[in-house]
Order: C-alpha cells, then sequence, then structure tokens
C-alpha cells in the first residue's frame, strides 16, 4: 500500500453496485477496500470479507452479535480481527470513520440515507450510488455538502453521464439536459397489456442486471423520475432544464444542450463499472475492466420521446423537482411500499404510479422541511400507502 491509497467504505456491498465496485477495485491500483457493509445477506458478506479483509464491516439487519455470527454460515471459519458494527448506528460509523477517503453509497432506497447524510457530514467524497438519498433529502444533503466540503460524485450511469459532459461548457451556457432512459422491458406495451403484467417478466430488464427495486422502477418509468430530481439537486437545475427521451440501447448515457445549440453526450456499453470507477478516480481516467465499444460493425442508436404512460410516471418526478420540500420524501416513500407491495402479489403493476400519484395529491408539502420532518413525511407517505393498498 502506498501513502496515496484511498480507502473506500462500500455501504451496501453485497448488492448490484456493490459487488460492481469491489469488481472495479480488483482491477485497480491504488485503492483499498477498507469497510464494507451488509443487511440480509451474511453469506455473501463474510466471502467478501474474507477476500478484501477490510479494516471494519457493518451489519445492519441485527443491532448486536459477534464476529462468529457474521462468519459461522460458512464452512471455513477465518480469524478476522477487523472492527464489526450492528445496526444502523454502525453504517453511520463506517460512514464516517476517518480513515475513509470515499464512501460507495450503494444501499438501496430511503435505508441509505442516514448513511450517506453521515458521510456528507464528515466531508468524504460520496460515489454517490443511492439516488433515494438526494429524492428524499435532496437540499437538506446539498446543503450538507457546501458546509463540509464533501463532494457528491455520481454514479448513477446517466447523472456521471451529464456530469461529464458538463465539462465541455460553462455551467450558465447550459440549456438543458436530456436524461436517457432505456424505457424497461414494457417499453412497446400498450396500457391493456400493462394490466397483465407478471412480478418475473417485470423483472426480466433488456439491458441491465441490477436489484430488484431499482430494475421495477425502470418497467415503471418511476426510476427516471427519480433521476429527474436526483439531477435536479446533483447540478441544480431548474425543473424546465430536465428532458427524458426513450433509448432502448442504453448506449447514450445522457446528452446537456448548451445554449449555442451544441449537445454533448457521453457514450459506452451498458455497464455500472465504468461510472463507479469514474467516482472513483475523478478527476483521471484509468484504464479498467470494462469492455469498449465496437467500431467495426455497424449498429444503431434511437432516441425517441416517451409515449402517454410513460410520461405519467416522469410528471410526478418534474411535479417534485417544482415542489422541492418534504414532496420527495412522499413520492419515494409511496413508491418503495408499492414496489414491494407489488413484488409480493399485493398490488397490480399498473397501479404502483397511480396510487403514488393520488397520495402525492393529498400531500401539504412543507418547502424548508428539517431532516426531522422529512422522516415524518417518509412515514406519514408509507402510511397512506399501505392503507392504500389495503383498501
Ligand atoms: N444496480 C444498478 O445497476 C444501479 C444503477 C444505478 C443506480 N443504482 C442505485 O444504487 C442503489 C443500489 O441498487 P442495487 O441495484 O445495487 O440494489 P440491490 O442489489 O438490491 O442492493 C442493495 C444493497 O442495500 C443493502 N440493503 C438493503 N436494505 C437495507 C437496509 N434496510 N439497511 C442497510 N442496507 C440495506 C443490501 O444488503 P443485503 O443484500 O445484504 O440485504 C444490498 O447490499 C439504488 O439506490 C439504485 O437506485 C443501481
Amino acid at each position: 500500500m502506498t501513502p496515496t491509497t484511498k480507502n473506500i467504505a462500500v455501504l451496501g456491498s453485497t448488492g448490484s453496485i456493490g459487488r460492481n465496485t469491489l469488481a472495479v477495485v480488483r482491477q485497480l491500483q491504488g485503492f483499498r477496500i477498507w469497510g464494507l457493509s451488509g443487511h440480509s445477506n451474511l453469506t455473501q458478506l463474510a466471502d467478501q470479507v474474507r477476500e478484501f479483509a477490510p479494516a471494519a464491516v457493518a451489519c445492519t439487519a441485527r443491532t448486536d452479535g459477534t464476529v462468529r455470527d457474521l462468519f459461522d454460515r460458512t464452512e471455513t471459519p477465518m480469524a478476522w480481527t477487523g472492527r464489526l458494527m450492528w445496526g444502523p448506528q454502525g453504517l453511520v460509523e463506517l460512514a464516517s470513520a476517518p480513515e475513509v477517503d470515499i464512501v460507495v453509497a450503494a444501499i438501496v432506497g430511503r435505508a441509505g440515507l442516514e448513511s450517506t447524510l453521515a458521510a456528507v457530514h464528515a466531508g468524504k467524497r460520496v460515489a454517490l450510488a443511492n439516488k433515494e438519498a438526494l429524492v428524499v433529502g435532496g437540499q437538506v444533503v446539498i446543503e450538507a455538502a457546501r458546509r463540509s466540503g464533501a463532494q457528491l460524485v455520481p454514479v448513477d450511469s446517466e447523472h456521471s453521464a451529464i456530469w461529464q459532459c458538463l465539462a465541455g461548457g460553462r455551467r450558465d451556457e447550459v440549456r438543458r439536459v436530456i436524461l436517457t432512459a432505456s424505457g424497461g422491458p414494457f417499453r412497446n406495451w400498450d396500457r391493456q397489456q400493462l394490466q397483465q403484467v407478471k412480478v418475473d417478466e417485470a423483472l426480466a430488464h433488456p439491458n441491465w442486471r441490477m436489484g430488484p427495486k431499482i430494475t421495477i422502477d425502470s418497467a415503471t418509468m418511476m426510476n427516471k423520475a427519480l433521476e429527474m430530481i436526483e439531477a435536479r439537486w446533483l447540478f441544480d437545475l431548474e425543473p424546465h432544464q430536465i428532458e427524458v427521451v426513450i433509448h432502448p440501447q442504453s448506449i447514450v448515457h445522457s446528452l446537456v444542450e448548451f445554449v449555442d445549440g451544441s449537445v454533448l453526450a457521453q457514450c459506452s456499453p451498458p455497464d455500472m463499472k465504468l461510472p463507479i470507477q469514474y467516482a472513483l478516480t475523478y478527476p483521471q481516467r484509468m484504464p479498467g475492466p470494462v469492455r469498449t465499444l465496437d467500431w467495426t460493425s455497424a449498429w444503431k442508436l434511437d432516441l425517441n420521446p416517451p409515449n402517454a404512460w410513460q410520461c405519467e410516471a416522469l410528471e410526478l418526478g418534474r411535479l417534485v423537482c417544482q415542489r422541492g420540500g418534504t414532496s420527495g420524501a412522499v413520492l419515494n416513500a409511496t413508491n418503495e411500499v408499492a414496489v414491494q407491495a407489488f413484488l409480493e402479489g399485493r398490488i397490480s403493476f399498473a397501479e404502483i404510479v397511480p396510487s403514488c400519484r393520488e397520495i402525492l395529491e393529498q400531500h401539504q408539502t412543507n418547502p424548508t422541511p428539517t431532516y426531522q420532518q422529512l422522516i415524518e413525511a417518509d412515514a406519514w407517505a408509507r402510511q397512506e400507502m399501505n392503507q392504500w393498498i389495503l383498501a
């Protein structure tokens, strides 16, 4: 290890982004996995601890336990002497540990907000995959980063693309950003077909292998609504500066249009390892594990406007960009509960977006909430959505 080696804490290392981060770090010089966190998948977490021998590990599904609890599910016990932390507080400690240079925030959903905020308060570079943290608490997170000097760098491929394209001009020269969306497995389906969607069909994304929640969000287009809100906060954009186009090939990851009409795009194969790597190595670019585009064969790129049903979720994203305050917490919470209910067969696919809209419309937005008020808005929305499902 050289004195310039960067210590990384991967929050959510057992998930899709977490595992991709480890795959990137395996092939990069100058980075060390200092900390890992897992929730329910302790077998996988134990395997990762065995491979990377991190200094600290946080397990969040339980509030106490011993190293033996982490390892006794696997056949070969290991004499690991690092620090083991349990429960949500353990995650906060890991995210703010002084030894950590970069926190990869890869927990799914609102469960990642507190640790992301802890990393921001501690002034870390935060490689942000956990978009829900910004959707719920954008203003609070951005203001905390301003105060602490934390560097929020995007991992979402679309936001990484925008970030890279923004280097092509000054901020006041940006007319708008255009987020691309694959459209998911149902991009060519009509409303009637959407009534019949089965869980395994919604979990079969044509281009990306991701965790179940974001895969369902991609199918409903709610993922793009959340990304509009994420872009609004990350890049300080006005709602009218954020457009969405459907791009089935997932090669153009997003675009930035400047005031002179020039449009810059970032292109690469659909592989999350590339934006993860850039978030770690920025401002440098390094060779990594991602294959390159094949310029020797013919291929085409389609860019189409979203259709009427796809626009319904996007309108919710735009509404939250306009309203700000507690509205993001409400949209996120209703969506998290609805997605879980769909996965458990308690509501239909076609009910996800309309039910979120209904509850968002009942909500009186508090434009300048405290952290505690965001948590209260989240709790209110979860309760309302659970009642909606039971009704
Ligand atoms: N996957 C992608 O390609 C992709 C692309 C762009 C953005 N993102 C964003 O990245 C984030 C992670 O997505 P993912 O696809 O990697 O999700 P995932 O595969 O479902 O992984 C989620 C991770 O969060 C952990 N976790 C779940 N509930 C938790 C809780 N209550 N407390 C603490 N940790 C918890 C899981 O632990 P266990 O597995 O141990 O339970 C796992 O490590 C999401 O915000 C998503 O929108 C993902």
